[in-house]
């Protein structure tokens, strides 16, 4: 990959305290985050896949700094973060922005679109006068396919597609670098996230953006996605291009995932692969590789270590036992 590294996460950790019912006990911790590295790219965007609970959001979340690291190393532009003097801490943070699930939920309702787009575009000082802001929210708009009308309408009379455009504007009005999308098409309609996958994939064309595109269905990233994340129990478990990721050399897991899609063609029949069980608890996460406990290719060394994280291409890294044996091309 040619272009400049934007991120590079380090061994990144991040455990939350969990109260003991008994005063004397040892502490507990959950291990939402555990041992992450990745880098990203300027122009791509790298999707981050894994079930409910696997530790997206927290990932996000903490390479934001909406939350603090517990460990690890976090480098943007060439910069360690937590290093950084406080005005470009404020640069970083408006350079990187969430777009969630849900902006209806910090939406104000009594307030009209236009008034808080502009207000987003005055607070962070990128207009001179209120009359720029007005002209920006209104190009904001249409950026993001609304019409002009939609600044004069409170946010409860717009549909859940039409407030994620919203939501992506907000975001926008602070003229970011790189969105981090934290499942912002997983509560719409197929057809509505159709429309606005699309929406992003322009956005990143016109505006240059990099996106971090994080959902808990393998389907939903892999037609946006460049590179692709596995994340299983706080860990990564496999990272790679989207055409590796759909290889005949990957982790259990991911061939898992893979076979929850629904093809509509007949060609790709395959079979489908149901976990048993829940996720286990990240409290006290399995001994050996995270996966075993659920996995249906499981041999005694993986109840017993820990596989590292192995480079099956320049692009390609997989943290199993049986897939690097059966990848073959990997050097230890
Ligand atoms: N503030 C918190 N306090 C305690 N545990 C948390 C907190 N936030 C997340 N967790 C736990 O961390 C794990 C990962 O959660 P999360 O990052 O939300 O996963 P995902 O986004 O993949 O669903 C879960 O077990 C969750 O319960
Ligand atoms: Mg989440």
């Amino acid at each position: 990959m040619l272009s400049e590294k934007i991120l590079e996460v380090s061994n990144l950790e991040k455990r939350f305290h969990i109260k003991n019912s008994s005063l004397f006990g040892p502490k507990k911790y959950v291990h939402a985050v555990d041992d992450v590295s990745f880098d990203l790219y300027e122009g791509e965007t790298l999707g981050i896949v894994g079930e409910s609970g696997s530790g997206k959001s927290t990932l996000a979340r903490t390479v934001l700094n909406l939350t603090k690291p517990s460990g690890g190393k976090i480098i943007y532009r060439g910069k360690d973060i937590s290093k950084v003097s406080r005005r470009e801490q404020k640069e970083v943070s408006s350079s990187m922005q969430m777009i969630f699930q849900d902006p209806y939920a910090s939406l104000n309702p009594k307030l009209k679109i236009g008034s808080a787009l502009c207000e987003a575009i005055e607070v962070h000082g990128v207009v001179s006068s209120k009359k720029e802001a007005r002209e920006r929210t209104l190009a904001l708009l249409d950026l993001v396919g609304l019409q002009s009308e939609a600044a004069e309408r409170y946010p409860h009379e717009f549909s859940g597609g039409q407030r994620q455009r919203i939501g992506i504007a907000r975001a926008l009005a602070i003229q970011p670098q790189v969105l981090f999308c934290d499942e912002s098409v997983s509560a719409l309609d197929v057809s509505v996230q159709a429309q606005i996958l699309n929406l992003f994939n322009e956005l990143k064309e016109e505006l240059k953006l990099t996106y971090v595109f994080i959902a808990h269905d393998l389907a939903v990233v892999r037609y946006i996605s460049d590179r692709i994340l596995v994340m299983y129990l706080g860990k990564i478990m496999e990272i790679a291009t989207y055409s590796e990721i759909f290889s005949d050399k990957n982790h259990p897991y991911t061939e898992s995932l893979r076979s929850a899609i629904l093809e509509p063609t007949t060609e790709a029949k395959q079979e489908r692969i149901i976990l048993k069980g829940d996720l286990p608890s990240p409290i006290s996460p399995p001994a050996g590789c995270r996966f075993c406990t659920r996995c249906f290719k499981a041999e005694a060394i993986c109840f017993e270590e820990e596989p590292d994280f192995v480079q099956m291409s320049d692009t390609h890294a997989i943290r199993c036992h049986i897939a690097k044996v059966e990848g073959g091309s990997a050097d230890e």
